[in-house]
């Protein structure tokens, strides 16, 4: 027995492994249940009484230097294996982060502006901070009318006290660019206006401080309401699907005249009735119009030769309407479990 003893503990001393697998290998071969180190142990039990003291001292003495050697060989490996990865492979590739994906609204926005396209029109921007003129005075809103009391406006502190310096205000729709573009270019004129806008409301599941717009306008010799509710049709259909059909309802805004308000048929019952449709069938999408012969003048085009219509809507709404969202709230919270569920082709 003793020379099994040493002979195990000259294997352990001149085990020299190149790999961590090599150490749990032997580890499993002397310490393991069916090793030869348990094997000797019970080859202990029956030696004589008079031996045991010295052969009993002997197996602890290799136990403790086999379990000491596999401990120090498996630091060492283990530390070199990652040391010998991070040096010798320059070429191999790095770790890929997770690619973003395009936010819901921008790719909504997108959609509405492509749909646009086809139909002739341009994209035209401006800026976010704007003067009661674009914004209130251009479009025909009488001095009193509640939109520009402070409930629903955020006013900009006047930057000075210099009596020709305008109201300055964050826009409320991005009609004000509709306005720049007619006092800069003539007839015809087809835009399409997409755009952030900030309104002083209560934050709720369906309202926003800040939403965003695509607004359109087209101004030409002998536009005529049809036309308006042929290219909402169209756009309708686009967005929602070939079965979708449309309705309009009279309704008031300062810059159109006539106006109205769209709907398009519940894309999620087909117009049978459901929750979201309040079981009417019918979901409301825009306001739209023909541009009141003020607003043309005001911004210098010729009223009795031109007409056109503008038609303006809310991205979010429509994005919710599309993808079934019901809280607008999530569109501002930035959850990559929210926005990785978006398909991001445009
Ligand atoms: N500017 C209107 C709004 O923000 C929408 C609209 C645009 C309505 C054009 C009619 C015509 O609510």
């Amino acid at each position: 027995m003793i020379t099994k003893i040493n002979d195990l503990l000259g294997r352990v001393e001149a085990f020299a492994p190149t790999t961590a697998a090599e150490v749990e290998e032997f580890r499993i071969k002397i310490l393991g249940k069916k090793g030869e180190l348990t094997a000797l142990m019970d080859e202990f039990k029956s030696v004589p009484a008079e031996q045991k003291r010295e052969l009993g001292q002997k197996i602890n003495a290799l136990k403790q230097a086999a379990q000491a050697r596999i401990n120090e060989l498996k630091a060492t490996l283990q530390s070199s294996a990652v040391k010998s990865e991070a040096i010798d492979d320059m070429t191999r590739p790095g770790s890929a982060e997770a690619d973003g994906t395009r936010h819901p609204i921008s790719i909504v926005k997108n959609q509405i502006v492509d749909i646009f396209s086809r139909l002739g029109y341009t994209v035209a921007e401006g800026p976010e901070i704007e003067d009661d003129w674009h914004v209130f005075s251009a479009l025909n809103f009488p001095l009193s009318h509640p939109a520009r009391d402070m409930q629903d406006t955020f006013f900009v502190e006047k930057a000075s006290n210099e009596p020709n310096v305008k109201d300055l205000l964050l826009r409320t729709h991005t009609s004000s660019i509709q306005v720049r573009a007619m006092e800069h270019q003539k007839p015809p004129i087809r835009i399409v206006c997409p755009g952030r806008v900030f309104r002083n409301e209560a934050i709720s599941y369906r309202a926003h401080c800040i939403f965003h717009q695509v607004e359109g306008l087209y101004i030409d010799e002998n536009v005529s309401f049809a036309d308006m509710k042929q290219s909402i049709l169209y756009f309708a259909k686009e967005m929602f699907g070939e079965s979708a059909t449309i309705r309009m309802r009279p309704s008031y805004f300062p810059f159109t005249e006539p106006s109205a308000e769209v709907d398009v048929s519940c894309n999620l019952c087909g117009g049978k009735g459901c929750n979201v449709c309040k079981g009417t069938g019918w979901l409301e999408i825009m306001g739209c119009g023909m541009v009141d012969p003020n607003v043309l003048e005001a911004s210098g085009i010729d009223s009795k030769k031109y007409s056109g219509f503008a038609f303006g809507m809310g991205v979010e709404r429509i994005a919710m309407l599309k993808y079934g969202v019901k809280d607008l709230r999530l569109y501002f919270e930035n959850d990559v479990r929210f926005l990785h569920q978006f398909d991001s082709a445009l």
